[in-house]
């Protein structure tokens, strides 16, 4: 009987020498090439690895192993299976060519030279303060925002190309916005290991990973002092696009706007927008509680909406977003953007008093989005990065490039942006403490204590940190175990794979992954191997950065996902921005001024603290838990 040899061709370079003699390919310690063909066709080279130790069980017939398991292409080459163990990398527009997609153009080496690192970005990003109090006042604070916005965005396809089912660019992963699209493609199904040709043939157990990797031992804040008032921010902004359609299995979305289009305040779709209309003055439904308004009851409108079952009729709050009745920050800020959008009709209307309910209801909404996106770039996502630069949402920035104003939501976007560590263990309101248990579907939180106080505490309680590990709260590993089960149902490539994707370095080994000695022990047990490291594991166990809410990875993969969706939206075309899409300079005005404070004090009784960051603490913020000693000052 004769059996075929496997190879590495991540092993190969372009000129069929091996790896170990090419500068730009790093060493395999799992494996070792002793000859390598040219022209892409793998046969007659030995491969010692757990892979191959399995096709060298095989019959030669059958173990004819998919090359492209390797990963052979480099630098976003797509790898083409030719014959039965031939490949083909397409190195078009990747800036570099050679077999393998290794060799740069001479333009990408002059780009690879004068390029600095993600860190050292981030560094002069953060540091520096009054290098950029100048820089934010001059006109190079444009220059450099749309240089971050050019550069994220060129990481993101546009049109998408892969989902979940299909693995190469076809007619119907453009056309069927049901999926979530992808940006590798997924680990072929002939592959011998989960992960391709690396690691151990069956992966961790995800409820040992849970318990070992990411169970709370004690609460850890984030040290860029995130609260509460930002989590919650997160949960409800992210619902609008990430619905995961769990009935139909294999990366599907019921988010079809694919982007900010506030469905989690109107609902998806026509129905459901209906329902909660009060098709009078362009506004929405809602009841008034104690003289404020709050969402209206399902009896009154009948929406389908996530409770318990036994869940008081009273009690459950029709809002756009179906799952917003399971915490009070949701359906705290579902009453905020309520009002905000009531309040905004009003506006309109005096202006506009020829209008009918259909154009106040839909230039309003148009306005809710802008206000959205503004909130989110210059206040969200400026805190999240820690940046000095002044993060300014202008779309007229873009106006001269070559941009698409289009978006797609990904599969890996979804999966990086589990960021349940940001819930304490319990919720301090008002001088009481409510314990988690309490809290999930609690709708009577919101009305006993009103929006006011729960902003003010929201936005005093500090936020878990994110990345790191170990500080996930017990109640919640349960969705942590899901997505990782749900990233192996639909063969997410391993986080290596994802690092190199977004131009970083792949790790060489667990232990520069983190510095946690005994997480990388750990996950070196149950992996094997670096490059089997899955994806979202590898992001939320990545060591933070210095002061960060998260580490390297989730940064420069998160944040070209993030912009593109927020600059992709149609309103920040040159078609549609322009104060006439908004009904006129007020309306355009609204957009281009919002901040959180204004939302939440335009549509409350008094003004609480209201932010994205804890008060400046004087003293110290004791760690295990939630409790401060010493005393505030308000910014
Ligand atoms: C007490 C607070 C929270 C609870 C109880 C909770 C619970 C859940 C549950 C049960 C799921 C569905 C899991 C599944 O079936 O796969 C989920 C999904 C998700 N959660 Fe949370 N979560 C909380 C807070 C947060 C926060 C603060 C964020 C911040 C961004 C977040 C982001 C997400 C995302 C992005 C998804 C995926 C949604 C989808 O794919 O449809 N969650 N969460």
């Amino acid at each position: 009987m004769s059996y075929n040899v496997a190879t590495t061709a991540l092993g190969c370079t372009d000129r069929g020498e091996t790896a170990e003699h090419h500068q730009s390919l790093r060493p395999r310690p799992a494996c070792k090439v002793v000859k390598c063909v040219s022209q892409g066709h793998l046969s007659r080279v030995t491969y010692w690895g757990p892979g191959s130790m399995l096709l060298l069980l095989l019959p030669r017939s059958a173990a004819a192993m998919n090359p492209c398991c390797y990963y052979p292409c480099q630098n976003t080459g797509v790898c083409v299976r030719f014959g039965t163990d031939g490949y083909k990398c397409d190195c078009s527009h990747t800036g570099y060519y050679g077999e393998n997609c290794t060799i740069p153009e001479f333009r990408t080496q002059i780009r690879l030279k004068l390029k600095p690192s993600p860190s050292v970005v981030h560094y002069l990003l953060t540091h520096f303060k009054w290098f950029w109090d100048i820089i934010n006042n001059s006109f190079l604070c444009d220059t450099i925002m749309r240089l971050v916005l050019v550069v994220r965005n060129d990481l993101i396809p546009s049109p998408p190309t892969y989902n979940s089912r299909y693995g190469y660019i076809s007619w119907e992963s453009y056309n069927n916005i049901s999926y979530y699209t992808r940006l590798l493609p997924p680990v072929p199904e002939d592959c011998p290991l989960p992960m391709g040709t690396k690691g151990k043939l069956v992966l961790p157990d995800v409820e040992v990973l849970a318990e070992r990797f990411f169970k709370r031992q004690t609460f850890r804040p984030d040290p860029q002092g995130t609260n509460l008032m930002f989590a919650f921010m997160a949960q409800h902004f992210t619902h609008q696009f990430f619905k995961t359609d769990h009935t139909a299995k294999g990366g599907f979305t019921k988010a079809l706007g694919h982007g900010v289009d506030a469905s989690n305040i109107y609902g998806e779709g026509l129905d459901r927008q209906h329902q909660l209309r009060l098709h009078k003055d362009g506004k929405l439904k809602y009841q008034v509680i104690d003289g404020e308004m709050y969402p209206p009851k399902t009896s009154e409108v009948p929406v389908h909406m996530v409770y318990p079952e036994g869940f008081p009729d009273e009690q459950r709050l029709a809002i756009g977003q179906e799952v917003f009745g399971l915490l009070p920050g949701l359906t705290m800020y579902a009453t905020i953007w309520l009002r905000e959008h009531n309040r905004v009709c009003d506006i309109l209307k005096t202006e506009h008093p020829t209008w009918d309910d259909e154009q106040l209801f839909q230039t309003t909404r148009l306005i809710i989005i802008g206000e959205i996106i503004n909130i989110i770039i210059e206040e969200y996502v400026q805190h999240l990065s820690g940046y000095y630069l002044k993060l300014t949402y202008d779309p007229t920035l873009l106006f001269t490039e070559r941009f698409q104003y289009t978006n797609r939501i990904a599969l890996e976007f979804c999966h990086l942006y589990h960021w349940h560590p940001l819930m304490p263990d319990s919720f301090l309101i008002d001088g009481a403490e409510i314990p988690f248990s309490q809290f999930l579907y609690n709708t009577s939180i919101l009305t006993l204590y009103g929006v006011e106080k729960l902003v003010d505490a929201f936005s005093r309680q500090p936020a878990g940190q994110i990345g790191g590990g170990r500080n996930t709260h017990g109640l919640l590993l349960r969705v942590a175990e899901k997505i990782i089960g749900e990233s192996r149902a639909t063969r997410l490539q391993s986080f290596n794979q994802y690092r190199k994707r977004f131009n970083l370095k792949p790790y060489t080994s667990f232990y520069e992954l983190t510095d946690n000695t005994e997480i990388a022990e750990g996950l070196e047990e149950l992996y094997g191997d670096i490059d089997a490291l899955e994806f979202y594991p590898g992001l939320l166990l990545e060591k933070t950065r210095p002061g960060c809410i998260f580490g390297e990875s989730m940064v420069e993969m998160g944040a070209p996902f993030s912009l593109k969706g927020l600059f992709g939206n149609p309103i920040n075309s040159p078609e549609y921005w322009k104060p006439s899409t908004f009904g006129g300079e007020t309306g355009f005005n609204i957009i281009k001024t919002s901040t959180l404070r204004k939302l939440v004090c335009l549509n409350t009784k008094w003004c609480p603290y209201v932010d994205f960051h804890v008060p400046k603490l004087i003293l110290t913020i004791n760690t295990s838990a939630h409790v401060y000693q010493g005393s505030f000052t308000e910014p």
